[in-house]
């Protein structure tokens, strides 16, 4: 379902009156970059991080960014409100402007600012019970994936391969070393220690970030270093962290059980430390909500 009320540069405008026009440049050449924020009880959850990240996309590809971090609060707190979201999530897109079609640019174009909350999201109690499957496939991107840009093609027919698969998640392998999911990050647990991709071209994922904070708090210890993807058949456990997912186990990879293929303890151990944080930080609840 469509929400009520976008914001669209700096108006709140019924959903099916915000349009861009056909030569914003990130229709033309996904000149843009965003953020996904998950809210629960009404509240973004680590705001300041994806604010963070954001301005560190924005400074990558030159974008300025028209509001200062007070501000996408107060814009966000108010599109949650305009559209009774309480557990939802949040979609900011900051393209860089409207322009005649060039590969160039010139300074002083405004940026198109789009907001869109929803309700729902959050993985489904099924796969947060069960575990899910995964397939690995060739890391074809470019080198800058710490930058969220919305130019998503590689992951997009990477994450349709595993939807075909009958899988819920895509890991890259560059140069024999698991990356970073589609629209997660990757934790591969081996002999007790947690490893994860160090934050070196891949997204540094906000819930990559509290998986490592739990996990060190609940004394399992974590090594932010490159996992050749052999290591996968080898895993006691396989985690995947995002906004979306939250903290989901893998339980097949390319058809292979991992470990004893059902979630392990250590992901039943993040995942309540998870549904903790969130409580604490919050007042809202972890896991699947309906839309
Ligand atoms: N994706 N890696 C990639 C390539 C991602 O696109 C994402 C998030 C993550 C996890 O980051 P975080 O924990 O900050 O959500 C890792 C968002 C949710 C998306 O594209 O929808």
């Amino acid at each position: 379902m469509s929400p009520e009320t976008v914001y669209l540069n700096g108006r709140f405008v019924p959903y099916a009156e915000a349009v861009v026009p056909v030569e914003d440049r990130g229709f033309l050449f996904a000149d843009a970059i965003y953020e996904v924020i998950r809210c629960y009880n009404g509240r973004p959850f680590r705001l300041q991080q994806h604010l963070e990240r954001l301005e560190q996309s924005a400074a990558a590809l030159e974008i300025p960014l028209p509001h200062s971090r007070e501000e996408w609060a107060r814009i966000i707190d108010e599109l949650l409100q305009r559209n009774g979201v309480r557990d939802g999530s949040i979609y900011l897109h900051v393209t860089r402007g409207v322009a005649p079609r060039a590969h160039t640019w010139s300074e002083g174009l405004q940026p198109t600012v789009v907001a869109i909350a929803r309700s729902g999201g959050g993985p489904s109690p099924e796969a947060v019970r069960d575990g899910v499957r995964a397939i690995t496939v060739s890391d074809n991107r470019w080198g800058l994936c710490w930058v969220k840009t919305t130019g998503l093609l590689p992951n997009v027919l990477a994450r349709q391969q595993a939807a075909r698969a009958g899988a819920y998640e895509a890991i890259f392998v560059r140069d024999g070393l698991v990356t970073e999911g589609t629209s997660s990050n990757v934790f591969v647990l081996l002999d007790g220690t947690l490893y994860t991709h160090p934050l070196a071209n891949i997204l540094p994922g906000v819930t990559r970030g509290v998986v490592i904070e739990l996990a060190r708090e609940n004394g399992i210890e974590v090594r932010e270093q490159a996992i050749p993807a052999t290591w996968l058949e080898r895993a006691g456990e396989v985690l995947l962290s995002g906004t979306n997912s939250e903290i989901l186990a893998v339980v097949e990879i390319d058809g292979r059980p991992v470990g004893e293929g059902k979630p392990g303890p250590v992901f039943s151990r993040l995942l309540e430390a998870f549904g903790r944080r969130v409580a604490e930080e919050t007042g809202g609840s972890a896991g699947a909500r309906e839309a």
